[in-house]
């Protein structure tokens, strides 16, 4: 662990033998193709940005935009390499508005680029978000490449398409679906990734094996500590983001609007997204969604669609990571409730909660990969996780 006593190796059952068998997964490409998108996951890939960007997007002009974190460590030496203008904004959740969005449309505008332009997106998912959304508008839609540099980025915003800002009314309320032609993952980036964001995405990596990857979920189990370390070996940063990437990848194919089998990939966010808002946001998304995990899946349980002990697995885990895994006392089941009702994955006014069969299984029951709950059992599933 970087900081907190935990300790961070916990390895459930089975682990060993998941470890064994770990040699010949998804985690061994690292190149996928995804609604047109090339996916390239590499240690040191960052070095080969001008060349892969000019490949995907020839004789188009780049744009580089980056916050103001990231574009010193990883954008700067992207836009020299080139011959690129870098656009900064502030970094944090509150630049992902209209009025940022409308700010770097401007100086796109300011500077003549025509519809030859590519925008080069590098940093988090809220640089992703914000300037996959500009490139989804300018002239009506120029190409984007996604270059995401934390690890929610990388294994999750990046891939597949959404893009948008929030308003006062809720997050992520405008937006549009732009898939990028490129989406450039060099995990070494992870190397000066503030702890505190390491831990919140390894929240949804930890997401990634409890719905469909069992040996990756206990590969995570059994490396802890090291995947938080500052100085993270090339070897377990690859295997860390394309074993997610495959997952998400995997779901996302067939499905690129969230109709159908995209919906698995919500396990722990109805609940979760509750907690995120109730909090005022000063949780990060991560750790919400690791309380969301715990208690979807004890609702899954209770409701005798899991298997019970997956909650139990995914809350050591969570917690070995230092992610909270309780729901604080002042937020109160009617609250939760109410605002999973009003979650978007609702349907007709009934919370839906996309539930595990037992670990890397999910529930699919007749098409619908997410389920509407009881009240009383999920108030029952929120107590048992207090
Ligand atoms: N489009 C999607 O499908 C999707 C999916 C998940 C999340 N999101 C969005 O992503 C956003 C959250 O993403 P996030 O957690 O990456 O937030 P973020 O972009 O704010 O990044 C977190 C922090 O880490 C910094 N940072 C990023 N990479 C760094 C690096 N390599 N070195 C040093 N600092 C670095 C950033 O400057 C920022 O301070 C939310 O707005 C969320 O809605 C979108
Ligand atoms: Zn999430």
């Amino acid at each position: 662990m970087v900081s907190g006593g935990h300790d961070a190796r916990y390895i459930p059952p089975g682990a060993a033998h998941a470890l064994d068998s770990a040699q010949a997964t998804p985690h061994e490409t690292d190149e996928w193709s995804l609604h047109g998108a090339r996916i390239v996951v590499r240690a040191g890939a960052l070095a080969d940005a001008a060349t892969l960007v000019r490949e995907c997007a020839p004789g188009c002009r780049p744009i580089v935009i980056a916050d103001s974190n990231v574009a010193p460590l990883h954008a700067a030496p992207i836009a020299a390499a080139l011959n690129a203008d870098l656009l900064v904004f502030p970094a944090g959740e509150a630049s992902k508005t209209r009025e940022q969005w409308s700010a770097l449309t401007d100086e796109l505008l300011a500077r003549q680029l025509g519809r030859d332009t590519v925008v080069v997106a590098v940093g988090g998912g809220v640089c992703g978000d914000l300037a996959g959304f500009v490139a989804a508008t300018y002239l009506r839609g120029v190409p984007v490449v996604q270059v995401p540099t934390s690890l929610v980025a990388m294994i999750d915003a990046a891939i597949g398409g959404k893009t948008g800002v929030d308003t006062r009314h809720g997050k992520n309320l405008v937006g549009a679906f732009h898939q990028p032609r490129l989406v450039l993952v060099d995990p070494l980036a992870l190397r000066s990734l503030p702890a505190a964001h390491r831990r919140a995405g390894m929240a949804e990596a930890i997401k990634h094996g409890a719905i469909a990857d069992e040996s990756y979920f206990h590969w995570i189990a059994a490396h802890g500590a090291a995947l938080l370390s500052p100085s993270l070996a090339p070897s377990l940063a690859e295997r860390l983001v394309r074993s997610s990437v495959a997952v998400k990848v995997g779901v996302v194919a067939g499905d690129e609007r969230e109709g159908g089998r995209r919906r698995i990939l919500n396990f722990g966010h109805t609940i979760g997204h509750a907690i995120e808002h109730l909090s005022g946001y000063t949780l990060l998304h991560g750790e919400a969604i690791a309380i969301g995990m715990v208690a979807e899946a004890r609702l899954g349980e209770l409701a005798e669609v899991t298997l019970p002990g997956l909650a139990e697995d995914v809350a050591e885990l969570c917690a070995a990571f230092g992610l909270p895994v309780r729901i604080a006392p002042e937020f109160s089941a009617d609250a939760i409730l109410a605002l999973a009702r009003g979650d978007k994955k609702s349907r007709e006014g009934a919370a839906e909660y996309a539930l595990p069969l037992r670990l890397a299984e999910m529930n699919e029951g007749n098409g619908r990969f997410s389920l509407p709950m009881d009240d009383a059992l999920v108030r029952a599933a929120l107590d048992a996780t207090r």
